[in-house]
């Protein structure tokens, strides 16, 4: 969850930025990477020929970090030959990330042929209390984020919502979905639950003998590292998470930043849980790289000489 926000000034908190209507108003909104990106957005997608398609292989869209992890679940499925999937949401608040993740399901849905669930999970209160020490409770107190259920009702059309702590609600839904899960298994999850002890409920999707609510391996979006340090927060619910298990694993992808369009900051926040001892870990996914790197032509073929 972004932090610094107007809200806070407008509640008229002291070290808030409390607006000037002058140009320190514009440059304070210009020093922001996402002003500049929404900007840079608008501008790209008003030029003729930049359609959808090319807004979203360009990551032109809202929240294109949603949009990149449900690309990825969708291919993942397609190659290993499951006509649909699941893409989840811990942590939902207001519901502007389960709106957007909803449309990017409709699109690579449309794209890919393969049916994408959305399930989002929350308390619908708010943050409960801290329960360790690691949560960053001088940051956050019970009851922030709270939720308008019926306006976001109104809007989620196929989405799912499950209200209720996590600790309950997870195990619960995993139980009485196992049969829509086996056909949709999860490949997508995105972890905004703010706390290391709720990061770490939310990873119990990943723990546990059976496989089949899982691809082998899951695309992961973590949103609330920057800021924080590798031994508290969510890092630290993912550190004890690879301390705890030999052939399971959660990393973050090197080296995505640079082969992504524009090399947006979101790309040193997509991890992938592999899941090695998933009966499909060693499938081969046809088509996910390339199969050969024939030898040049050499430099006397290239210069047309025989
Ligand atoms: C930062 S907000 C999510 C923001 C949202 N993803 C967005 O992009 O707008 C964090 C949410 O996590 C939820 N949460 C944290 N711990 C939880 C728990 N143990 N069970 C259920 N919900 C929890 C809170 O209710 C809160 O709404």
């Amino acid at each position: 969850m972004r932090r610094g926000s107007r809200t806070t000034a407008q509640k008229g908190h002291p070290f808030g930025r409390l607006p000037s209507g002058g140009l320190a108003d514009v440059l304070w909104d210009w020093s922001k990477s996402g002003t500049r990106t929404a900007a840079r957005n608008r501008l790209l997608r008003g030029l003729p020929g930049v359609g959808t398609a090319s807004a979203y292989r360009f990551g032109l869209v809202e929240r294109p970090h949603y949009a990149y992890g449900v690309r990825r679940a969708t291919e993942s499925a397609a190659r290993l030959g499951h006509r649909g999937v699941t893409v989840v949401e811990f942590g939902v608040a207001g519901g502007n990330g389960l709106l957007a993740l909803a449309e990017h399901a409709r699109y690579y849905a449309a794209a890919t042929g393969v049916a994408v669930r959305v399930v989002g999970f929350d308390s619908g209160a708010g943050l409960p209390a801290a329960t360790d020490p690691r949560d960053l409770p001088y940051l956050f107190a019970p009851g922030y984020y709270t939720m308008d259920h019926d306006r976001l009702r109104a809007r989620l059309g196929a989405a799912e919502l499950v209200i209720g702590d996590l600790d309950r609600t997870l195990p619960d839904y995993l139980d009485s979905h196992a049969e829509v899960l086996s056909c949709h298994p999860v490949g997508f999850v995105s972890l905004d639950l703010d706390y290391c002890s709720s990061t770490a409920t939310a990873l119990g999707l990943f723990r546990g003998p059976a496989h089949g609510h899982l691809l082998p391996r899951v695309t992961c979006y973590l949103d609330d590292l920057p800021g924080t340090i590798e031994r508290i927060g969510e890092a630290a619910a993912v550190a004890d998470f690879n301390a705890a298990h030999d052939d399971r694993a959660i990393g973050r992808v090197l080296g995505l930043r640079a082969f992504t369009p524009f090399d947006p900051p979101w790309a040193d926040q997509i991890y992938v849980h592999h899941r090695l001892d998933h009966p499909d870990y060693g499938r081969l996914e046809v088509g996910a790289t390339g199969d050969q790197l024939p030898l040049d032509p050499g430099p006397s073929r290239r210069r047309g000489r025989h």
